[in-house]
């Protein structure tokens, strides 16, 4: 009875309320409206790939026998339970035990330099670069790999160029000469000296050949064929990659395709906020959310680096310029909400983090707290911020994202998690990507 009354004493303010928000959200569309056409905005179109090649991909991705020691897959650092990456600040590679933050390292192996970046829509044409410093990249029809001439023929794309590097790398799935595999026989792909690609490559065909179930899927997946090369293998973890990853229903998909309610209030003034005073679409442009190019943030230094210093100079790597020291590719920002931690090494754990570090580089780098952002006592002990390196890092900063009140941060995050699909807190429809077996016989990575 009570209950009732109050009821229809709040029911005109509530409607009177909702009326006004109405008209407050008819003003922000309006806005959008304006920014999506101007900057030419559309959710991404899916690309269709065919049956075969994608269950072909699929085992090899999440078949160990890829690895020299036969005890790390694709799926291992990529799993898509853990939005298509491994939880972890930076990998770790073969004889490491366990999967996200229970991940061991073994005695004697070092971590991955960076973070493993997720794979969301990187099977899109749109995609011309590969890697945090863009070390595999398309220019001109022609794909550049670290193989140099050694780069074969008839790689589809960039994605599907990238899937020949893990393979190659001694800390993430290619082991020590003298290595033991998980079966007890010799690591024989180990013990091909460094810079061999080829030989690597043919190594590891002959071993996947060695399986009958495997020759039969490549005839299935490439009709016609009889012999196959590690490109085929290339093609077809591409098209697995693209088929499974895409996840491009997000509530800002949603809204491009024009259902007005499917952004919330605080989520469309994020989207004024990113597509003007903050100007994050910038760097994070177009419908990729990325420029793909190298930009220095000033994100702290820790772990083995890629130089005899111990620093990862990112981008630096690959051309030598030394203004792209410390430079890394702009990362996209789709399905941001299952893929912490951020940065090119993980450095940070939120993204309120994330964004305040973009707003004040130097005082970020300059406080930064490892504790704060999750790092083990082992990863700690590598940070580098000496006032010499820390001098160095800022040289070349190229961030300038204005002040931002708490409120509007707020805002931006509301719309980044606007950029997660759904589908990918349904944990029963992710598990339908990882296979019930593969055909080495080796054990699959699943999460129970
Ligand atoms: C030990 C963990 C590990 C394993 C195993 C691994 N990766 Fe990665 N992956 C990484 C890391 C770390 C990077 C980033 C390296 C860099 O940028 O220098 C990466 C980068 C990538 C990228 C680039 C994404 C982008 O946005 O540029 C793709 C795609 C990818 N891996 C797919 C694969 C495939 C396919 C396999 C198996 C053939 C594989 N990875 C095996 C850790 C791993
Ligand atoms: C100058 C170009 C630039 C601008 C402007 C910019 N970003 Fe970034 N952003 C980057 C680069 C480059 C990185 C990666 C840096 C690294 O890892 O070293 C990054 C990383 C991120 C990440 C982490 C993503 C991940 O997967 O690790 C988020 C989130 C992000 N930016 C959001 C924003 C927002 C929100 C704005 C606007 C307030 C913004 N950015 C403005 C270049 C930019």
């Amino acid at each position: 009875m009570i209950l009732k009354r109050v009821l229809l004493f709040i029911a005109p303010f509530f409607l009177i309320s909702c009326g006004s928000d109405n008209s407050e959200l008819t003003e922000l569309d309006r806005e959008l409206k304006n920014i999506i056409e101007t900057l030419g905005l559309s959710p991404l179109e899916k690309k269709e790939v065919s049956d075969a090649k994608f269950k072909l991909g699929q085992a090899l991705f999440f078949d160990k026998i890829v690895s020299g020691n036969k005890d790390i897959a694709c799926a291992t650092c990529h799993h898509p339970r853990f939005g298509t990456g491994d939880c972890l600040q930076l990998s770790i590679g073969t004889k490491g035990i366990d999967l996200c933050t229970d991940r061991e390292k073994a005695e004697g192996r070092e971590f991955a330099p960076r973070n493993s970046p997720d794979i969301f829509t990187k099977g899109l044409n749109q995609w011309h670069t590969m890697f945090w410093d863009g070390r595999i990249e398309e220019k001109n029809g022609k794909i550049i790999t670290p193989a140099g001439d050694q780069t074969p023929e008839g790689l589809e794309s960039v994605l599907a160029a990238q899937s020949i590097f893990p393979p190659t790398s001694r800390t993430e799935m290619r082991g020590n000469t003298g290595d033991f595999a998980s079966d007890g026989s010799i690591n024989e792909i180990a013990q091909i000296p460094d810079g061999n690609f080829t030989e690597i490559w043919n190594a590891i065909m002959n071993r996947i050949l060695s399986i009958d179930e495997y020759v039969e899927m490549f005839k299935q997946a490439y009709p016609g064929k009889t012999e196959f090369t590690i490109v085929d293998f290339a093609n077809a973890i591409a098209a697995f990659e693209t088929e499974a990853f895409m996840f491009t229903n997000t509530p800002w998909d949603e809204y491009l395709k024009g259902n007005t309610d499917a952004l919330t209030e605080e989520a469309k003034k994020g989207a004024l906020l990113f597509y003007g005073k903050a100007g994050c679409y910038k760097c994070h442009s177009g419908n990729l959310f990325t420029d793909q190019k190298y930009h220095n943030l000033a994100v702290p230094q820790f772990g083995p680096g890629k130089a005899e210093d111990g620093l990862d100079y990112g981008r630096f790597h690959v051309t030598g310029n030394p203004e792209d020291k410390y430079k890394f590719r702009t990362p996209h920002l789709r399905n941001l909400m299952v893929t912490a931690p951020y940065f090119h090494n993980g450095a940070y754990d939120s993204l309120e983090k994330v964004i305040k570090h973009h707003i004040n580089p130097e005082e970020s780098l300059r406080n930064y707290n490892p504790y704060e952002n999750g790092l083990s006592e082992e990863l700690i002990r590598t940070l580098k911020n000496d006032e010499e390196t820390i001098q160095d890092i800022l040289s070349t900063v190229d961030v300038d994202v204005p002040q931002l009140t708490d409120e509007e941060i707020d805002y931006l995050i509301a719309f980044l998690m606007s950029l997660t699909s759904p589908e990918l807190y349904n944990e029963d429809r992710i598990d339908r990507i990882v296979p019930s077996r593969v055909p080495s016989g080796l054990p699959v990575d699943r999460v129970d």
